[in-house]
Parts: C-alpha cells; sequence; structure tokens
C-alpha cells in the first residue's frame, strides 16, 4: 500500500460514527494513569502506531496493561526504569510529554524515534526542563533525540513560553506535578488544554486563568482515570472538507471531541461558507458530540488568529482553499514547518503540483482558488499531508504515494473513504 490512486466523487449523504479515536486525549490517558492510585479505565483508546507505542512504553515503564479488545486497564505503582530504549515513533507529542514525565522519575531512560521525529526540534521542553534541574540531553545540546534522562528533583518554576504549544506545556505541568513548590506556565495564545482538563479530572491542583496554568505539586497519588476518548476533530476534518468541497454532499461525524480549543478549523470552514452544525451529547472531561457538515460554495479567508487551535488541519483547510473562490492567506503559522513535516513546504509543493497559485512566506502562504488538477502527490511520510491530498482527489482524481503513515492517526481511514469514492492501490 504504498501508493493509491482516488477516483473522484459524486455528491454523498453520511453518517460516520467510526472516526479514529483522539490522538491527544489517547496519548495522555495511557500516560496520565501512570500517575493514579488504582486502575484507569480507558475505552475507545485510538490503536494506531503512535498510541500504540505510547502505550508500549506505558508497559515498559513498569504498568500493568489489560487489553480487552475493548477497555485498556492500566495500574502503576510508580514509574520503574526499564532496559528497553523507549520508542516514540512518529511521535513529537509522545517524545514531549515524556520527557516532562520522566524528568522526576527514578533511573535512567532512553528516547528514540523515527527518522523523522529524530529531526524535530526537542529543545522547546529539554530546555525549560533543564532550567528547573532535569538532567536531559541529546545531540545537538539536547534538541534532537535519541534523547536521555536521568530522573532528579525538580525546582518550582514561572515559566512564560513564548510558543503556543499544548506538548510544551503538558511537559511542564506533568514536571510541575513533582517539583518542590507551586508552579506557574504561561503561555502567548492558549493552546489545546486537555491535560489541564483530564489531571483536574483526575482530583490534581491545576488552577487556569486565562494563559497562566498554576500547578500545585501532587502530595498523594491522583485519582484514576475512567474515559471514553472521543472522537479526533482532526481526523474528523478531512471529511468535513470532503463534504465541503463534494456539491450536495454532507456528512455528520458522530461523537466528536468539541473543545473550543480544537475545532478552530470547523469554524474557518464555516466562514469560507461550509454550514456546520455542533450538537453536543456528552461533557466529561471536555463536551463531545456530533459535527454536521453541508457542502455549499466556498470564499477564501484570512487565518491569522488561535493558530493553535487549528494547527493540524491546515493542510486539509488548504485543499478548501483551493476550491474557494478568491484568495485565501495563512499567517503566523511557522509552527507548521516543524511538523511531522515542513508542512509549509510539503502544502505548498501538493498545490503548485495540482495546478493551484500559491506563494509561500516564513510564517505561511497563500493559496488562489482555482481548478485542483490530478497530479502525483508525495506524503513525505505526512499523514496529514497524504489525507489531505486523498481528499483532494474527490474534486478531480489524484494520485497519493508514501501512504503508511495513515497508520500514526488514522488506520481505517480508506475503509471510511471508500463510502465516498473508489480507490485503488498500487
Ligand atoms: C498536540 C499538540 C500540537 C499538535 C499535535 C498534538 C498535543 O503540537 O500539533 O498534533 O497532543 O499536545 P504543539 O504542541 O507542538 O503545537
Amino acid at each position: 500500500m504504498s501508493q493509491v490512486k482516488v477516483n473522484p466523487s459524486s455528491e454523498f449523504s453520511l453518517k460516520i460514527s467510526e472516526i479514529a479515536p483522539d490522538k491527544s486525549i489517547s496519548h495522555r490517558s495511557a500516560m496520565f494513569s501512570m500517575l493514579a492510585k488504582g486502575t484507569s479505565e480507558i475505552t475507545n483508546f485510538l490503536r494506531a502506531e503512535d498510541t500504540l507505542n505510547t502505550l508500549e512504553i506505558v508497559k515498559n515503564l513498569g504498568a500493568t496493561v489489560v487489553d480487552d479488545g475493548t477497555t485498556i486497564k492500566i495500574s502503576s505503582d510508580g514509574i520503574k526504569e526499564s532496559s528497553e530504549i523507549l520508542d516514540c515513533g512518529n511521535s513529537g507529542t509522545g517524545m514531549r510529554l515524556f520527557c516532562g514525565l520522566l524528568s522526576s522519575a527514578n533511573g535512567h531512560f532512553i528516547l528514540t524515534g523515527d527518522e523523522y521525529l529524530r529531526r524535530r526540534p526537542m529543545k522547546r521542553v529539554t530546555a525549560p526542563l533543564r532550567d528547573i534541574g532535569a538532567k536531559l540531553d541529546g545531540r545537538k545540546d539536547g534538541d534532537l533525540a535519541p534523547l536521555s534522562i536521568r530522573g532528579a528533583s525538580l525546582k518550582a518554576f514561572d515559566y512564560e513560553s513564548k510558543i503556543a504549544s499544548a506538548q510544551v506545556k503538558s511537559a511542564m505541568i506533568l514536571a510541575a506535578l513533582r517539583a518542590d513548590g507551586t508552579c506557574s506556565y504561561t503561555e502567548p495564545e492558549l493552546s489545546r488544554d486537555h491535560t489541564e482538563r483530564m489531571l483536574k479530572g483526575m482530583g490534581a491542583e491545576i488552577e487556569v486563568q486565562g494563559l497562566k496554568t498554576i500547578v500545585t505539586p501532587m502530595k498523594e497519588l491522583l485519582s484514576p482515570l475512567v474515559i471514553r476518548v472521543p472522537a479526533d476533530p482532526s481526523s474528523a476534518f478531512f471529511f468535513a472538507v470532503a463534504a465541503a468541497i463534494t456539491p450536495n454532499s454532507n456528512i455528520v461525524l458522530e461523537g466528536v471531541t468539541l473543545n473550543e480549543t480544537r475545532i478552530e478549523a470547523f469554524k474557518a470552514l464555516a466562514r469560507m461558507g461550509a454550514d456546520i452544525r455542533y450538537e453536543i451529547s456528552d461533557n466529561k472531561y471536555e463536551p463531545i458530540g456530533n459535527i454536521t457538515v453541508k457542502y455549499a460554495p466556498l470564499n477564501a479567508i484570512t487565518v491569522e488568529d488561535n493558530i493553535s487551535w487549528l494547527i493540524d488541519e491546515l493542510p486539509a483547510l488548504s485543499i478548501a482553499f483551493a476550491c474557494a473562490k478568491g484568495m485565501s492567506v495563512v499567517k503566523n503559522a511557522e509552527e507548521l514547518r516543524v511538523k511531522e513535516s515542513d508542512r509549509i513546504a510539503t502544502v505548498v509543493k501538493g498545490l503548485l503540483a495540482c495546478g493551484i497559485e500559491v506563494s509561500e512566506y516564513e510564517d505561511g502562504y497563500t493559496v488562489q482558488g482555482g481548478e485542483l488538477k490530478p497530479a502525483l502527490i508525495d506524503s513525505h511520510g505526512d499523514h496529514r499531508i497524504a489525507m489531505s491530498f486523498i481528499i483532494a482527489g474527490l474534486r478531480c482524481g489524484m494520485d497519493v504515494r508514501d501512504l503508511e503513515c495513515i497508520n500514526t492517526s488514522f488506520p481505517n481511514f480508506f475503509e471510511l473513504l471508500k463510502k465516498i469514492t473508489t480507490v485503488e492501490f498500487k
């Protein structure tokens, strides 16, 4: 399955309940279970490469994991030194959050990842953690994995981050839980807040005051997590774009987290003209419900605020930009350059190959809506690039190569896509 030919779709009307479970929440649920006294119970855990790697690491760190195929039960009596090298695969979230979790654990740990992850910047977590006493190292003075961590005592901190990153915030909150006094973390823009919500739900003393998060170190182990992981809005968004660019189509995406910090891309698509509705059905840890998306002719927009709220969806949103009337603009999105690929470069290159006029800037790009043409797109090992251009293929047909990366986040993507169109694997 290294290359696929996607054929154009005709109108569709669908309800999907099998969108991949949320990746961010799945990683966190496995890791945070190690901070609880008793057994955590996780249902609808994302069984994709990234999160299964995290689960494997949790096992290597001494947790007991019992998986009956539906519910994963995790119990731990403290993080144990492992004789294994801890392999995060493709996942920046896995590696960065484990840096925070392991910085104060007893023992020595090695974290590594695949060729892409070993190129991604880690100093954003290793530097602030070192400042509070953590003993972390890696290539380029701690910027590149493999990383080594020797657990140490951590000092209380007041840290002001220059980047709005939930991974950095989460690593520092995990460190703060074991620091020697009350800590605060301030970010320039609110990033996704699953860590705060889940840890608070487990009884941690975490207070959020706007952009500042105040953490009181744990006096005792937390209560176990009992969670059903909602569907991932970032995965659901590929199908939202599919409906938004296919005339007379509509889709209902069921059981998705409706957390404000995660649905900004749907709001952007609505600003472009698509008819989008939300219906909350549950609210444990965070609001969860259905999102309905109906086709309507799309108009160009500018995206420049709350970028971290739609950073993962920008590649798919760019396919909607290509189908819209006028020139869309993305600004303040330099973080895209350090994702699974340099997503400014890979989106721009892909759209150019499809005959769309684009301009590239250091912190973003512009897309002049036009007519997508079939092309051969290389994913550059980036799951979101692969899936975005496959969705573009619903308009005009497309060949996309290097598809294995889709298994990092959305293993049943093609199963769902086949409800809309036909595909041929080469
Ligand atoms: C994530 C945070 C974001 C996001 C990533 C998942 C998380 O990264 O892009 O896919 O689960 O915390 P940054 O924290 O680097 O913005």
